[in-house]
């Protein structure tokens, strides 16, 4: 069975790019709905009904496992679809089928504690604050996961989010570096103003910033740690295939990449972040 990979659009690749490393000999198919991208404006239940159809999709090309590389459909979608839709969804297909986020391996990442940890509330005079960005789309800020999901755990972390509304669709668009810069430079900006002074480490909580890290990395203060989804990924997935060998994940090391959108190669900025030539098929 194929391990299956969904983002609104080419964002995704960043964390795919990650699991094709560590699983080479699995067989993939990426899935990016450009028609309907970005998700990160839309209300929720445009988010879940878009992410059910692209997980149908991909289970419907003999995936397996379907990983959410979409912080937005992560957050918004994957809940409701794994408490309303996958069980009976996963009977009528009668094989294993699974669909798996990025935002809890992020949230274990940043905070050092599994996702079924939960801090005592003790009272302790916290010494140190920890401030941790988050950069996101506004769909996924306004969900505020991150603050809610990290101040659960640790009490010495405050999370600020900053919703970049344009940067994923301008990614999209194959924007020049010149506009992609201003933007992110924009947004470090006005988080550190927020803050009333640098984050301490950031999160590039959305997966198209991934291809722009370089960019964050130049409008941060140097050597500010940056929390890397794709590796969190990679690292959790391992960890679920070694407690669900009934995942088979292939070892013809197939590669097949489809959009909703416009088929054919994506842009410059893409290809390079990707390393080569990428040709999409129709989905
Ligand atoms: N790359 C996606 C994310 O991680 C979504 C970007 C968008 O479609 O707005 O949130």
């Amino acid at each position: 069975m194929a391990i299956g990979v969904f983002d609104s659009g080419v964002g995704g690749l960043s964390v795919h790019r990650t699991l094709v490393a560590r699983f080479p000999a699995a067989d993939f198919v990426y899935l990016a709905d450009q028609a309907n991208t970005p998700y990160g404006g839309r209300p929720g239940e445009a988010i879940v009904d878009l992410t059910r159809a692209g997980c149908e999709r991909l289970f419907a090309e003999g995936c397996g496992l379907v990983v959410l590389a979409c912080n937005t459909a992560s957050g918004i979608a994957l809940r409701r679809l794994q408490q309303t839709w996958l069980p009976g969804y996963r009977r009528q297909l009668g094989r294993p089928a699974n669909v798996l986020g990025i935002i809890v391996p992020t949230i274990e990442a940043a905070t050092g504690l599994p996702w079924e940890h939960e801090a005592e509330r003790r009272g302790d005079k916290v010494e140190k604050l920890d401030i941790l960005a988050v950069f996101s789309t506004p769909a996924t800020a306004s969900s505020r996961v991150y603050e809610i999901e990290i101040d659960k755990r640790r009490q010495d972390v405050a999370v600020f989010s900053q919703a970049c509304p344009n940067l994923a669709g301008l990614i999209e668009q194959g924007a020049s570096r010149e506009a992609l810069a201003a933007d992110v430079a924009a947004h470090v900006k006005a988080i550190t103003s927020r803050i009333g002074r640098s984050p301490d480490r950031a999160i590039l909580g959305c997966t198209h910033y991934e291809i722009v890290a370089d960019l964050f990395r130049a409008a941060l203060p140097p050597g500010t740690p940056l929390i890397h989804q794709p590796q969190a990924t990679a690292d959790a997935l391992a960890r679920y295939f070694e407690r669900h060998p009934e995942f088979e994940i292939g070892t013809g090391g197939g590669r097949r990449f489809l959009t909703t959108g416009k088929p054919g190669a994506q842009s410059s900025l893409v290809e390079a972040f990707w390393g080569g030539p990428l040709s999409f098929e129709p989905a």
